[in-house]
């Protein structure tokens, strides 16, 4: 008899994990490796063929286990639209083949603002799902006009929220991409600028719907020409990583001319070195690359150089990747 109430007790400990549970009490205390959602929302002023083109991309990243809901919510549409909620990679799929961009949903003025920060709100206010550790991918045509950011943050910031925005270089609606950057430079998230062909690809140059989580994040300004000592950088198990970086701030400034980042294991001495020319991929506002990195603490030297003197709001994004595990810690945020 004790023994069968100690099991139902320990079970009820087990069941009652909260961040297991769908409570409508949202819990803060997640790791990052704890059940939670993950999002795709994308404006309906994306041209469709892209939105195909990320469905017929998904497959080829692995779901990690953590993500027992997926989402999905198109925005910038006169009738604003309900977040959609789905259990497998496949049902998220085929809800997207159906509901792809189109343009007779459009606001009917090319000028008018997008809605998609209430996405987030809305998305925050859901507790049929867990949202503490969850990660959104955006797909961005639209900019907000004026927006005050301050309490999104601070809400993405207590639930560990991690927002990626990738957003066209050729934007219609106002004119703030500030307030996109602020929530991703505040969040340890991404905000990085594409041409409209290849748009569909932020998506999967971002940790999106994997296993992979953020060991490194660095924000820092830069302008005209110069080297910066960046915070170190501690690797805590060797295999692949996923280094992104970005080199401008907005969709239309051409300023950058060259950045390389050194790495440098303290112990080891042994260096790797990110040239904005030896990136993979043909993007031309960020960069990504993924090397093997042994296990350690590294020195992180930037040189840069742009053509002009505007200062540039720029970020480091570095993940575990593939054969590296998974951290089980939150990186803390930097102001
Ligand atoms: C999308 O829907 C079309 C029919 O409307 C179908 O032919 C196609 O196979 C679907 N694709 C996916 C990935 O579900
Ligand atoms: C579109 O919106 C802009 C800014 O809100 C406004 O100035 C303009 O008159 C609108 N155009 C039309 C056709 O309604
Ligand atoms: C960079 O400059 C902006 C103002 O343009 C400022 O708000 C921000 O805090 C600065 N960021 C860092 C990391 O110094
Ligand atoms: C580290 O390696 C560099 C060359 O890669 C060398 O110049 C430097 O002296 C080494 N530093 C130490 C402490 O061994």
């Amino acid at each position: 008899m004790r023994a069968i109430q100690l099991v139902l007790f320990l079970s009820f400990f087990y069941f009652s994990n909260p961040c297991l549970v769908l409570s409508n009490f949202p819990n803060d205390k997640c790791t990052p490796q704890d059940d939670t959602t993950y999002m795709f929302a994308y404006s309906n002023d994306i041209d469709s063929k892209k939105i195909l083109d990320v469905v017929k991309r998904m497959p080829s990243i692995r779901l990690s286990r953590k993500f027992v809901k997926l989402a999905r919510v198109r925005f910038d549409v006169q009738q604003p639209e309900e977040i959609v909620y789905h259990n497998n990679l496949n049902e998220l799929r085929s809800s997207l083949n159906k509901s792809l961009p189109d343009p007779s949903l459009s606001y009917s003025n090319t000028s008018t603002g997008s809605d998609v920060i209430s996405v987030l709100e809305k998305f925050l206010e859901k507790t049929k799902s867990p949202i503490c550790g969850s990660r959104i991918n955006f797909i961005v045509k639209r900019l907000p006009t004026e927006v005050n950011v301050e309490s999104i943050i601070a809400k993405l910031r207590k639930y560990h929220i991690e927002v990626y925005f990738a957003i066209s270089e050729n934007t219609i609606g106002g004119n703030n991409h500030d307030a996109l950057n602020e929530i991703a430079f505040k969040t340890n998230g991404v905000s990085i600028f594409l041409k409209d062909e290849i748009i569909d690809s932020g998506v999967f140059v971002t940790q999106r719907y994997a296993e992979d989580t953020l060991i490194y994040a660095a924000n820092f300004n830069v302008s005209g020409q110069g080297t910066i000592e960046l915070p170190p950088m501690t690797v805590p198990n060797k295999g692949g990583h996923w280094f992104l970086m970005s080199f401008q701030d907005d969709p239309v400034s051409d300023s950058f001319q060259s950045a390389t980042l050194t790495c440098t294991n303290t112990i080891a001495n042994n260096t790797f070195i990110f040239k904005d020319n030896i990136i993979e991929g043909r993007y031309e506002k960020f960069g990504v690359i993924s090397p093997d990195l042994e296990e350690g603490i590294y020195t992180m030297k930037l040189e840069y150089k742009y053509d002009d003197q505007n200062v540039v709001r720029l970020f480091i994004r570095i993940s575990t990747f593939v054969t590296a595990p998974p951290v089980d810690y939150w990186l803390p945020y930097d102001n």
